[in-house]
């Protein structure tokens, strides 16, 4: 060995053998400014045009999280209960993308589905486990939530629309500290992008105990014929669902409609996804042993790049 492979392989020993080492210096510090959050991965289509392995994480979403201070972990689908529960316990948060697979029976909605039930408890027991929802992670939630898929079709497949706020979105936590300007901008222009067939009408929503005593609607907007509900926040969860698609105003440049790429688009895709990885920061990461925190990040980050770049499975997809 030359002298700095040497160096640099005693100093990943000393790094993840002796302690501490420099990343783990957050331990006992109050805020985590740089928390992990994991984006699950979801199983590609059969008519993918450009298919890479058989699940995907659209880029989009990772740049979203990570140009408003976060790292990102992607976590595959298939893995087994104590897998997801070892992720669980390493990460400060958990987003769920948009996307196209059956939220009652894919193994998104498994994975999903385990990830909602540990943030329950989590939460409940007094630790800070937030969710978000896009798209697809929207609808997911709340089929979760429901523990039924009430959702309709609505024609709303391509088209930014301005946000119908309702009165209890100023005082959100999600909306509570936009500058008063973007809200007027989210409510008065067509930047929020919207790529479903599928939504959560109010009547629905309404219906439903268990929806309506868990979410609180912050807005909604209509295809002409139906009410959806385009935003909401959980009463008691720091959970969070958008039916609209924030990271695409600034990281997705395909040309179609329903795409806007605005000063103030781009500036409501920065608050909310900064909004997100704030509320990751509200713990430290949960490291029990002195070098455990170090090993994790070196573990993730090195997963990361396996994925992006032998497997290709980190690439651009709406
Ligand atoms: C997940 O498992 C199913 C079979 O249960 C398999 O068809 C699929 O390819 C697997 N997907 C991944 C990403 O491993
Ligand atoms: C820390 O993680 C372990 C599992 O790795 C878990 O049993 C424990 O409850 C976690 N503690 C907190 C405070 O989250
Ligand atoms: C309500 O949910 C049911 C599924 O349980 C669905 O068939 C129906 O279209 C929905 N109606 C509205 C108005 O959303
Ligand atoms: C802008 O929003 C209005 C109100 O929802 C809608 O009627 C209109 O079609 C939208 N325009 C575009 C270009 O999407
Ligand atoms: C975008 O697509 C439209 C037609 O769908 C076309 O007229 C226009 O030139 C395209 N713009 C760019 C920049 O490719
Ligand atoms: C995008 O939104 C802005 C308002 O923020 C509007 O002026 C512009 O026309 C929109 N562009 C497209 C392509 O819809």
């Amino acid at each position: 060995m030359s002298l700095p492979v040497v160096a640099v392989f005693a100093a990943l020993t000393a790094c993840l053998f002796c302690g501490p080492p420099p990343c783990a210096a957050g331990r006992n510090e109050q805020l985590n400014y740089r928390p992990i959050i994991g984006v699950l991965a979801q199983e590609n289509l059969p008519g993918d045009q450009s298919p890479h392995g058989s699940s995907y994480i659209a880029a989009s979403y990772v740049k979203y999280l990570e140009s408003a201070g976060a790292r990102v972990v992607p976590i595959r689908i298939n893995l087994t209960e104590e897998e997801y529960t070892k992720i669980f316990f390493s990460i400060n948060g958990l987003l769920l993308p948009g996307g196209d697979v059956d939220i009652e029976t894919s193994q998104f909605t498994r994975a999903a589905k385990i990830f909602y039930s540990l943030a329950l408890k989590a939460n409940d027991a007094g630790d800070y486990f937030p969710l978000w929802g896009t798209c697809q992670g929207f609808q997911q939630l709340s089929v979760i939530t429901a523990n039924k898929n009430l959702l309709t079709l609505t024609d709303t497949k391509a088209v930014t629309l301005p946000l119908t706020f309702t009165p209890a979105a100023k005082s959100s936590r999600l909306f509570q500290s936009f500058p008063k300007d973007l809200m007027q901008s989210l409510a008065d222009e067509n930047i929020t992008s919207n790529f479903h067939m599928w939504s959560l009408s109010t009547q629905n929503y309404s219906r439903n105990a268990k929806l309506k005593k868990f979410y609180k609607v912050l807005s909604t907007n209509t295809d002409g014929k139906k009410e959806f509900i385009s935003t909401m926040e959980a009463y008691r969860y720091p959970f969070y669902a958008v039916q609209w698609h924030p990271e695409k105003s600034p990281f997705e440049w395909i040309n179609k409609s329903g795409m806007n790429h605005s000063t103030s688009a781009v500036r409501a895709s920065f608050y909310t996804a900064r909004f997100f990885v704030t509320e990751g920061n509200m713990v430290p990461l949960n490291v029990s042993l002195p070098w455990s925190g170090c090993f994790q990040h070196y573990l993730f980050v090195h997963f990361y790049f396996l994925q992006a770049l032998l497997l290709n499975l980190i690439h651009l997809k709406c």
